[in-house]
């Protein structure tokens, strides 16, 4: 049996707070619902709830302030917070003011009412993180309000003030140095180092005298002693890129350092004490590479204590189209021309499959930026510029194909619309379209009423009380064409 509990739900939108607050009560807690700030200081000078779940834009200001110090004053009491606002900022703010979970909108329910019997059961012995002021959130680099991002956007949250290593996981491009930069630059080591070391772009035989530094004369061109990638992170992060492609006998020199804390340089024999934050990435299958005898099955364990997985960006394609803009942006930015996307453009850019990821979207923003005379980025400018075979001919869904339609007719016939009266772009669109599918629909099936119902997904009742308003005769239906 579950705990239950007393819930305080502060949302501006009364149908999450009817939606939440029944779902809660029917789990057996008790719950209060306001709708603003002021409701919820009102409501909570008299109501104790084990757990408060807050929107973030409310009426009369932003949930989140007062939050610490709520939880200061109530340190067993657990925040939930929700937020239509789904960047990494928020999550940050959100963990950083000591709040239990963070949860993007729109949120699952089922999500929510895990998140409240977590909370329940954590209530005791409760130790919150301390709200760490005046970081540097503004231009936040990592774009994107997939559900997939905001899971990420959770993960980083949580790990800006441990040490915990990390295993950035992702194809190529999807934005795994971005994620250990951001890690780096917002938690608590960023006044320290960040240095970063690509395992596939060095010589194998010189990945060992790279990370951990070598002695005069350690080998032939060894002028003089120099330090190694790890000494040169001391007190910040230490970013092994690519981590697949490390040789095997530096994995188990690697595998001893972090294990010992300490680092030998090749040809040395003093060991230097280090303290790294070690953040890896890959986009190679770790486990694969563990079956084949490629890959330390305990160096392994021992990076991936906080797996985060980047989505491929044809797995999200809902951000493609706030992706392009930002870049688009950051080009104009830089003194380019200012482009736009046109909406067939935008179309086509989520139908795109994305091999290369980010990357790759960003290369087509940059080059379109710099190279295409128009201002207005359309379909026909970008089919010149995408592989042709790898976007399907068929990228509009066929309601986008109409809408597009639509909107090209309309503008035309605003665009004559001074010389005769247009009631028919407002009143009487419906009618026309909606019986030329329903001709197209009976004429395909041979006048079957029933069939063409079927083929809409309308009832045949309706159908034919819409034949009979639009004075349509099935029959002769049967002989079109
Ligand atoms: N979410 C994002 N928002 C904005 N820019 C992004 C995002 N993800 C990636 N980028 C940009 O895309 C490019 C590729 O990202 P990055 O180099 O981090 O990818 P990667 O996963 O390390 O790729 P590879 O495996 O090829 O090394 C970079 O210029 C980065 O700034
Ligand atoms: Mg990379």
């Amino acid at each position: 049996m579950a705990a239950t509990g007393t819930i305080l739900v502060v949302d501006d939108d009364p149908a999450i707070c009817v939606v939440v607050g029944e779902a809660l009560r029917r789990q057996g807690h008790k719950v209060k619902t306001a709708a603003s700030i002021r409701e919820r200081s009102a409501l909570m000078d008299s109501f104790v709830p084990d757990i408060l779940i807050t929107d973030v834009m409310l009426p009369d200001g932003d949930g989140l302030d007062g939050v610490a110090d709520i939880i200061a004053d109530r340190p067993d009491l657990n925040v939930i917070i929700l937020s239509a606002q789904n960047t990494l900022n928020t999550a940050i703010r959100a963990t950083e003011k000591g709040a239990f979970e963070y949860l993007p909108k729109p949120f699952d329910l089922n999500e929510l009412t895990r998140a409240v019997s977590d909370a329940l059961g954590t209530r005791q012995g409760s130790e919150e993180p301390e709200g760490e002021p005046g970081l540097p959130h503004d231009g936040l680099p990592l774009v994107g309000r997939s559900p997939a991002m905001q899971e990420v956007y959770r993960t980083i949250a949580r790990v800006l003030s441990n040490d915990l290593s990390i295993l950035v996981l992702g194809e190529s491009g999807t934005g795994k140095e971005l994620v250990a930069e951001a890690i780096h630059s917002l938690g608590q080591r960023r006044t320290k180092p960040f240095i970063a070391i690509n395992m596939a772009a060095i010589p194998r035989e010189l990945i060992e005298a790279e990370l951990f530094g070598y002695e005069k004369g350690a080998f032939t061109g060894a002028h003089a002693r120099t330090a190694g990638k790890f000494e040169q992170a001391q007190g910040g992060t230490l970013f092994l890129d690519e981590i697949g492609d490390m040789p095997m006998e530096a994995q188990t020199r690697l595998l001893r350092v972090l294990q010992s804390g300490e680092v030998t340089t090749v040809g040395g024999s003093k060991p230097v004490r280090v303290n790294v934050r070690i953040i890896a990435a890959t986009n190679k299958d770790l486990p694969l590479l563990i079956e084949d005898g490629r890959f330390r099955q305990d160096l392994y364990y021992r990076l991936n204590v906080v797996p985060i997985a980047l989505p491929a960006l044809r797995e999200r394609r809902e951000d493609v189209i706030l992706l392009a803009r930002h870049f688009m942006e950051r080009a104009a930015l830089e003194g380019l021309p200012r482009k736009t996307l046109a909406d067939d453009a935008a179309q086509l850019l989520m139908a795109y499959h994305w091999p290369g990821n980010v990357r790759e979207l960003q290369n087509l923003m940059q080059r379109l930026s710099v190279l295409s005379r128009e201002n207005v980025i359309t379909a026909e400018i970008l089919r010149h510029m995408l592989p042709l075979d790898a976007v399907p001919a068929d990228y509009a869904a066929p309601a986008d194909q109409l809408a597009h339609a639509v909107r090209e007719w309309a503008r035309r016939q605003l665009g004559i619309g001074l010389a005769q009266p247009n009631r028919a772009l407002h009143d009487d669109l419906l009618a026309v379209v909606e019986p030329i599918l329903l001709q197209e629909a009976l004429a395909s099936v041979d006048g079957n009423q029933i069939r063409a119902a079927g083929l809409l997904g309308i009832n045949r009742n309706t159908l034919r009380k819409k034949l009979t308003d639009y004075g349509l005769d099935p029959m002769q239906l049967r002989l079109n064409d």
